[in-house]
């Protein structure tokens, strides 16, 4: 029986991975913000679209429960936290095609290069974003870290993604705790936008879990 963590009966944390499908229901389209910390983005884009669903994921307890603390305080029922890391929720439990949107503002850049590996952002989460996608889905990703932002393009470019935008500094739907930080620090920040194809077919090879690469 896993552990639910239950805020009100639309507002949930529940730790088990694999009951997130049912806990999304039948409620589409859905918005995935991976990592969002103390930030509450999440809850003001939930209270601009009430008919869309927002699954916020953070590999913090503690920063999802406060998430669902403020969600039930704004009194927001399209609003779900798993507790937890983003790398099995993509390769198991994501419906495909039922994402329209998901956000990554400021992940870990794990700067070192014996660290690198902790990335989530590589080959194979790419390729898994975009079969979760609708087609035509938007993947939003915002770092200060120079490096991570090329890794993040050569595989969301792998993944057959189309780049949007890039630009320097963030625009203020996106304006993070850490943009926030960044920007007082004067230190100089990517925001990067794709679009999934209308297409589902990968290239040959490549499917949800595929990874060729060490990125
Ligand atoms: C640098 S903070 C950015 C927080 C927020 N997005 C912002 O811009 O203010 C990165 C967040 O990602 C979370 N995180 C790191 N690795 C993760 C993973 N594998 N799955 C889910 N969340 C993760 C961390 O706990 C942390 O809260």
């Amino acid at each position: 029986m896993p552990e639910i963590f239950q805020t009100n009966p639309e507002t949930v944390l529940l730790p088990d991975v694999g009951a997130l499908p049912e806990l999304m229901g039948a409620r589409r389209p859905i918005h995935v913000e991976v990592g969002f910390g103390k930030d509450v983005r999440v809850l003001r884009e939930a209270a601009r679209m009430p008919d869309e669903l927002f699954l916020g994921i953070e590999i913090s307890g503690k920063k999802a429960r406060s998430l669902c603390r403020k969600a039930v305080r704004a009194g927001l029922a399209n609003v779900r936290a798993y507790r937890g890391d983003v790398r099995p929720v993509l390769a198991e439990r994501l419906p495909p095609g039922s994402v329209a949107s998901f956000t990554a503002l400021f992940p870990d850049p794990w700067p070192k290069w014996n660290q690198q590996k902790h990335r989530w952002i590589r080959e194979a989460t790419a390729r898994q974003m975009r079969v979760a996608l609708m087609p035509g889905g938007m993947v939003t990703l915002a770092t200060d870290h120079d490096h991570y932002r090329d890794q993040m393009k050569v595989v969301m470019a792998g993944a057959g993604f189309e780049l949007l935008e890039e630009r320097p500094g963030v625009p203020d739907d996106d304006r993070t705790l850490f943009a926030q930080r960044f920007e007082r620090l004067g230190e100089s920040v990517t925001w990067l936008r794709w679009r999934s194809p209308e297409t589902k077919d990968l290239a040959p090879g490549g499917g949800a879990g595929a990874t060729t690469s060490s990125v």
